[in-house]
């Protein structure tokens, strides 16, 4: 049986017009106890107002009283025909974030439909032996629990554990974070010393990842490196399942890995390049380092604090693609190193962690911030995605997009105000062309600029991400351990019918 939206919607719908002030539209859904108002003129629907707008005011700080809804409404949102099927209202309202739909009959609206009236449905809807449908790519779907930490999309915030991620930037250290993560609270400052001398004794690879590491580098790019190298880290060390070892063998892998994999990474960037592997020095942080072992030189303490800053910011990010996988890989007992080797593969596609090269190489494209609106409008017409713009859980700014963009500004540098100015402009073609998808600079446009400045070579900023990342990643891995049950979902199958007879070969 099926439902239509003319079944569940709300009607008649509660309006407002673009004129109103943001007051009397936020009294409006206080009365009404409603998420939002459909924006209107006469019959016509000109825009959505939610309560998602309502918090992007507050954030901004402006008088309620004296700003037009106009201004932060959604124009010209997505609707529905009275007569849909909920299964088209429901494809909409979750493939699009969107928690409310104005519903049109002929051009007229005459109801709204929201996810609480679809989910009514979906709770007296008999439930089949492949179980409950998911939005695709498991959107805003829940597959676990965590202490590691969250991130609040529509706040535009993130943490770890109870911090937010962006004060611990700013206050603490890549190792401070690192022990957070670990073992669950921010260390002392005598804990900090000992944990910073523990985790720089383990930088060095063993012998047979160095014999083989020639080979490796010159097989592919760094992260193919990588991918390859950390295999090889676990084989070599003997990693067993993480289904046989205890919590307290499976830490010190993983401090190990985390301790190896800028070595390994900086060795084979070096090899590549035809240059001797610098080995690493026990007397630095493990960024500075990083950076030593990339070029041989100590970096200047301000470029290496906002390399630093950079990773602090990208260690963990909830539940994103190569978290995912490696938990899940995690799940089935099997050892670290199969775990981090299959989320260094999540990580390198484009849409995940490959993306800041991308953006830089987009910024080159464009040359001038006088071209940038041409170049923006003509790649999306084409269907190209704008590097280092949108996310799947960020419908506001990225925060780490914003501490990333003033680190940027304090290192200074031509590139961090065309960068500006190209963001601007990209913000605001992409509202234009893209209305109510609401896609702002993520984490990889100003990572790039922030890495570019301090001399980070461009085949080495997914490499670089994928250094402080390996620490969530372990962090996650040693959560999933403690408290396993296999991931092992199900797919609805959508082919011809069986059982089809077998021809003849
Ligand atoms: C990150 C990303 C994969 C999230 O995607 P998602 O949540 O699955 O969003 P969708 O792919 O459903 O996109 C929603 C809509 O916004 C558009 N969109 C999303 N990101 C876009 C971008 N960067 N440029 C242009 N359009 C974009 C899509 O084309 C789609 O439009 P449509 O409704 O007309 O089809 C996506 O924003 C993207 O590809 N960004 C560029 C790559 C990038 O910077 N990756 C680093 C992420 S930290």
């Amino acid at each position: 049986m099926t439902t239509a939206v003319s079944e569940l919607m709300s009607s008649p719908p509660v309006t407002c017009s673009a004129q109103a002030s943001l007051r009397e539209a936020t009294q409006m859904m206080d009365a009404r106890q409603i998420g939002a108002l459909v924006i209107t003129d006469g019959p016509s629907v000109l825009g959505i107002l939610t309560e998602r707008d309502l918090l992007r005011a507050s954030a901004a700080r402006i008088d309620p009283a004296a700003e037009p809804v106009r201004r932060w409404m959604t124009p010209d949102p997505d609707v529905v025909a009275l007569d849909e099927e909920v299964g088209a209202a429901w494809a909409g309202l979750s493939h699009h974030h969107y928690r409310h739909l104005p519903v049109v009959d002929r051009g007229s609206l005459v109801g709204v439909v929201s996810i609480r009236d679809l989910l009514s449905v979906a709770q007296i809807r008999p439930t089949d032996e492949a179980g409950a449908d998911v939005p695709a790519g498991l959107e805003g779907v829940v597959v676990a629990e965590t202490s590691i930490g969250d991130v609040r999309g529509l706040e535009g915030f993130f943490h770890y554990r109870q911090y937010s991620a962006t004060e611990l930037a700013a206050r603490r250290s890549l190792e401070d974070v690192w022990f957070l993560l670990f073992d669950g609270a921010l260390p002392d400052r005598d804990e900090s010393a000992r944990f910073g001398a523990e985790v720089a004794a383990r930088r060095a690879l063993p012998p047979g990842v160095t014999a083989l590491l020639p080979a490796l580098a010159g097989a592919g790019s760094p992260l193919d490196a990588l991918r390859s190298g950390v295999s090889l880290l676990g084989a070599e060390l003997g990693w067993r399942p993480t289904l046989d070892i205890g919590a307290d063998e499976l830490r010190s892998q993983a401090l190990d890995l985390c301790a190896c994999v800028p070595t390994l990474l900086a060795a084979a960037h070096r090899l590549r390049r035809g240059e001797r592997p610098v080995p690493p020095r026990d007397d630095l942080s493990q960024v500075a380092n990083y950076l030593w072992m990339l070029t041989g030189e100590e970096a200047p303490p301000d470029r290496a604090r906002a390399v630093e800053q950079y990773m602090m910011l990208t260690i963990d990010h909830g539940f994103n693609a190569s978290t995912f996988a490696a938990r899940v890989i995690a799940s089935t007992g099997a050892d670290l190193a199969a775990a981090v080797t299959g989320a260094v593969g999540a990580l390198s596609g484009p849409l995940h962690g490959g993306a800041p090269s991308r953006a830089l190489d987009m910024l080159d494209a464009i040359g001038t911030p006088d071209r940038a609106d041409e170049w923006i409008r003509r790649s999306v017409a084409e269907g190209d995605r704008i590097m280092g713009f949108g996310h799947r859980v960020y419908k506001t700014d990225d925060p780490r997009s914003v501490f990333l963009c003033d680190v940027a500004r304090g290192l200074g540098g031509p590139l961090v105000d065309f960068a500006e100015q190209v963001e601007r402009t990209t913000v605001d073609v992409l509202a234009e062309l893209k209305p109510g998808r609401r896609l702002y600079t993520n984490v990889e446009f100003f990572a790039g600029v922030v890495m570019h400045t301090c001399g980070i070579p461009r085949e080495m900023f997914t490499p670089t991400f994928a250094a402080g990342r390996t620490i969530g990643w372990a962090a996650h891995i040693m959560e999933q351990a403690a408290d396993n049950r296999l991931i092992r979902p199900a797919a609805r199958y959508v082919g011809p019918p069986p059982p089809a007879p077998v021809p003849a070969p």
